[in-house]
């Protein structure tokens, strides 16, 4: 079973249910390392987003994942909108005249977008971002090319999970963040819990 073009846009939409839930617990997580502000953004821009996809409901995956991006990228104050903003921008590209997906175009749709995070925002591996955990997330649907797609989501899911653990015991070198040093160690990163949450929502459309 593929990715269809409605489950992804109903995936970008219950996004907006989720940072809605969530708004609170991204801030305090940004609270403790940033500026407190990720929770607002994530879901302001993500408002921006259900508001927007509407207008673009039966076009194909690419429109609405170029949408998205386009979206974040012009609502999205701080570093992750136009962070969050690019990946749906780069990833929409990977999947021009596709009407679904399989695991292994999601994995390139996620490898793809985070290259495109990386080009603008220069993170390594280790530095506390949300590339953090977009690399073990496309790792393990890499992997999974071969697996059908509810059991490639559910390692998806896991490697992300480890990934924002990760996250906690590294010391910030990119973003408001850094600015804190050693303080920094001890928390997880905020904008990779949103990625997280992102593909949790996701395992939550495709059951
Ligand atoms: N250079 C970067 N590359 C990738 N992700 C980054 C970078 N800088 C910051 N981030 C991500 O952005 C998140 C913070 O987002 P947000 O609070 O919305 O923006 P701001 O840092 O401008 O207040 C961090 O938790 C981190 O995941
Ligand atoms: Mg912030």
């Amino acid at each position: 079973m593929n990715l269809t073009q409605k489950q992804i846009y109903d995936w970008l939409i219950q996004c907006s249910q989720t940072f809605t839930r969530e708004q609170d617990y991204l801030t305090e997580l940004d609270t403790t390392i940033g500026d407190g502000d990720h929770g607002l953004n994530m879901n302001r821009g993500f408002q921006k987003v259900a508001e927007k996809l509407p207008t673009v409901a039966d076009k194909d995956i690419a429109t609405i994942l170029k949408t998205t991006g386009m979206t974040l990228l012009s609502s999205v104050g701080g570093a992750s909108g136009p962070l969050f903003g690019t990946f749906f921008i780069k990833a929409a590209q990977s999947t021009v005249d596709k009407d679904s997906l399989t695991v292994a175009d999601l994995a390139e749709l996620i490898t793809v977008g985070t290259e495109g995070i990386v080009s603008r925002g220069r993170a390594e591996p280790n530095d506390k971002t949300m590339c953090d955990v977009w690399w073990p997330i496309s790792e393990a649907l890499t992997l999974a090319s071969s697996q059908p797609l509810d059991k490639a989501i559910t390692a998806a899911v896991a490697a992300a999970k480890q990934g924002v653990e990760s996250t906690i015991n590294m010391q910030a070198r990119k973003g408001r963040a850094s600015y804190l040093g050693e303080r920094s160690i001890g928390h997880p990163d905020p904008g990779g819990t949103s990625v997280l949450l992102m593909i949790e929502t996701l395992q939550q459309v495709i059951k």
